[in-house]
């Protein structure tokens, strides 16, 4: 092994594992690298239920796939109903906890009829396939029971994370045409009452497509109901059935839209259809989570992001698991809410993300330390790179030694997981996703697409489509063609540089192109600076990611202001609040740096590449020969200085 640092699984850990040794892990993934038909068509026949058998493994017609074509299946049957002839019945599915500490555990059964009764609510509102709706709620069992009562009718459904402001939630019910809106008076987050009603209300202004809006009460606060388009939900679930057959659908059929930052201003409505990404969802949970029958698995990402789809809702349901959910914030009402909750359920597999790690780790060990943390057997890492100071506090702070550290890397458009260990097969190095998934054929390439070698940095792609890849961007094929297929010929591009070392592990780097990462929340500096150019004492502005100690990267503005008098300072706190009331809290920026112009190039781009000289390092190195004016750069490096 070419590191130091190199954690090999332990036997103990080994001896159980779904894939039990290197040797495992390679035999699985030759095959499926050999003969990829064979190796998908046996695992979609035996993991998933189908209503009607599929009659090709998949159809390549670069660059759109269609996975296990003919074939008909249903998610919320797959997650549901066929588990209610096994012991799973009166398993629980979901293990709730809300942030003030009410807590609920739904079995299988008991979902099985929440979800049937909201269907035939949407029924009885006259939805039927095809038709998209838009979830925008806080973390309770009806989030994921809306989401599985659209699938079994084939609704599409959109999930806007509820930290988005009214703006953003507008122009994504836009972008669908949703007919419905499935909300909530609001949730609980740092013992405040996040008012969603409120936000719909403020979209919904300028959404004609929306017929419907159904509102589920849990804070109990005040909000406004419109006659004849708002509903409570309790009120229209009294007379629905329990009874509710779920609709056989394509394999191909579109399951969910997910909007994600892309690289310009408008977000990009992420497709994801149903058999292909069901199949690898549940692999995964398998494969990465090393999932057993008795595990109470926690994974505390919030739902509105790919996360919470693929690995609270979809993967773990699918699979059978008991999928823990939690409302709230991690330090509510103090630092040890999540080891309070790892201890009270006797939590046995934990993700989270790195930013959550290192705003934990900072608060100190005797947080933790104060809780029995010993049910823990495995542990996950997921949005962005994790420095190996916190992988080695995570290991032993939290896992005390025992537990394997899962990073995984993937994205929304991904679906799953593509990169990450398989805890019992695969040696550990901090920092690194290690091995590819079976059937992922990464590479490491230059913009030509010639693979760069060992150690060298480069653009990561993915040379074969898989199962759960994104099929388009929602009315938008061209886009999804130049952006994912156009930058290198003939693969995936994913927007990350990436290196490989002699070992065959993948060091992801970050993202190559203009979105941030901010808090594992992707955001894109395009959408920012359109928010800011919205308000009208600003001229011009740009954006870029600068390094942060906990969040991975911050927000960092600079702003050109119109003729006028400011008071910089008020001006300053105003921008930052603008920009979260444009688009959501998570991205109000950490500093608004007003200039008297942007450093251009000739043609009049932004050189952004500065700017971010500027934040990481405050000096600017390398070629500047197409700067407009020299001046610009000096003044704004100076500026830190005086700061
Ligand atoms: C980054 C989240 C390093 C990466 C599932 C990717 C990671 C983007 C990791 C996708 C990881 C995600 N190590 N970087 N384990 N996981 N990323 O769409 O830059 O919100 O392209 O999906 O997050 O973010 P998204």
């Amino acid at each position: 092994m070419s590191n130091a640092n190199v954690y090999p699984p332990s036997a103990e850990f080994s001896a159980q594992a779904y894939v039990p040794s290197l040797e495992a892990y390679r035999a699985l993934y030759d095959k499926a690298k050999e003969n990829p038909e064979e190796f998908w068509g046996a695992l979609a026949r035996e993991q998933l239920h189908w209503f009607e058998p599929f009659d090709q493994v998949f159809e390549w017609n670069p660059p759109f796939v269609k996975w296990f074509s003919g074939g008909k299946t249903n998610a919320s049957y797959n997650c549901l109903d066929r588990h209610l002839s096994t012991a799973r019945k009166n398993k629980v599915a979901i293990l709730w906890e809300g942030e003030p500490g009410d807590q609920r555990m739904i079995s299988y059964q008991e979902l099985h009829r929440l979800v049937c009764r909201f269907a035939n609510v949407l029924k009885a509102r006259g939805l039927q396939a095809g038709d998209r709706a838009i979830i925008y709620m806080p973390m309770v069992p009806e989030l994921p029971v809306a989401m599985l009562a659209c699938a079994r009718l084939g609704i599409t459904h959109s999930v806007v994370f509820g930290g988005f402001s009214a703006e953003a939630l507008k122009a994504r019910i836009q972008d669908l045409e949703a007919q419905i809106v499935i909300t909530a008076d609001g949730g609980w987050r740092r013992g405040r009452e996040i008012r969603l009603k409120d936000a719909v209300d403020e979209a919904l202004r300028e959404c004609p497509s929306v017929r419907d809006c159904i509102v589920y009460k849990r804070t109990g606060g005040h909000v406004q109901m419109q006659a004849g388009r708002d509903f409570w939900w309790h009120e229209l679930e009294e007379s629905a059935s329990e009874t509710c057959p779920a609709t056989p659908l394509d394999s191909e059929h579109p399951l969910f839209v997910l909007y994600t930052s892309g690289t310009t201003g408008k977000p990009k409505g992420i497709l994801h259809t149903t058999a292909g990404y069901l199949l690898q969802t549940t692999m995964t949970m398998k494969w990465v989570f090393d999932l057993k029958e008795e595990d109470t698995y926690w994974c505390t990402a919030d739902i509105g992001w790919v996360t919470g789809h693929s690995y609270i809702v979809y993967g773990p349901l699918s699979a059978g698991a008991t999928t823990l959910m939690y409302e709230g914030a991690p330090d509510y009402p103090a630092f040890d809410r999540f080891w309070r909750i790892v201890e009270k359920y006797r939590v046995n597999i934990f993700y989270t993300s790195p930013t959550a790690i290192r705003a934990l780790l900072r608060q100190g060990d005797h947080w933790p330390n104060q809780h029995d943390l010993s049910s823990l057997r495995l542990l996950g890492s997921v949005g962005e790179p994790i420095n190996p100071a916190a992988w080695e506090w995570y290991h032993r702070v939290i896992g005390k030694g025992r537990c394997p550290i899962v990073d995984t890397w993937w994205q929304t458009e991904t679906g799953a997981i593509l990169i990450a260990p398989m805890p019992g097969a695969v040696p550990l190095k901090p920092g690194s996703g290690t091995l590819p998934m079976p059937g992922i054929l990464p590479e490491i390439v230059d913009l030509d697409g010639k693979p760069v070698g060992e150690n060298k940095e480069g653009f990561l792609v993915i040379q074969r489509p898989w199962p759960s890849m994104l099929r388009t961007i929602w009315r938008d094929p061209q886009r999804y063609k130049e952006q994912y297929w156009g930058k290198v010929s003939g693969v995936y591009f994913t927007g990350d540089a990436a290196r490989r070392d002699s070992d065959g592990y993948y060091w992801i780097l970050g993202r190559v192109d203009d979105v941030m990462n901010v808090s594992g929340h992707r955001l894109s500096t395009m959408e920012v600076e359109s928010a800011l150019v919205r308000h009208p004492a600003v001229a011009e502005a740009a954006v870029v990611g600068k390094p942060h100690e906990i969040t991975g990267q911050a927000v960092c503005c600079f702003v050109t202001l119109k003729k006028g008098d400011y008071d910089h300072e008020a001006l300053g706190k105003e921008l930052r609040q603008w920009v979260a009331h444009e688009i959501g809290a998570f991205a109000r920026p950490e500093e608004i740096r007003f200039t008297e112009a942007l450093p251009k190039t000739r043609s009049g781009k932004i050189m952004r590449r500065l700017l971010r000289e500027i934040v990481t390092s405050h000096t600017v190195t390398g070629d500047v020969t197409t700067l407009e004016d020299m001046g610009v750069i000096t003044k704004l490096a100076a500026q830190h200085d005086e700061d």
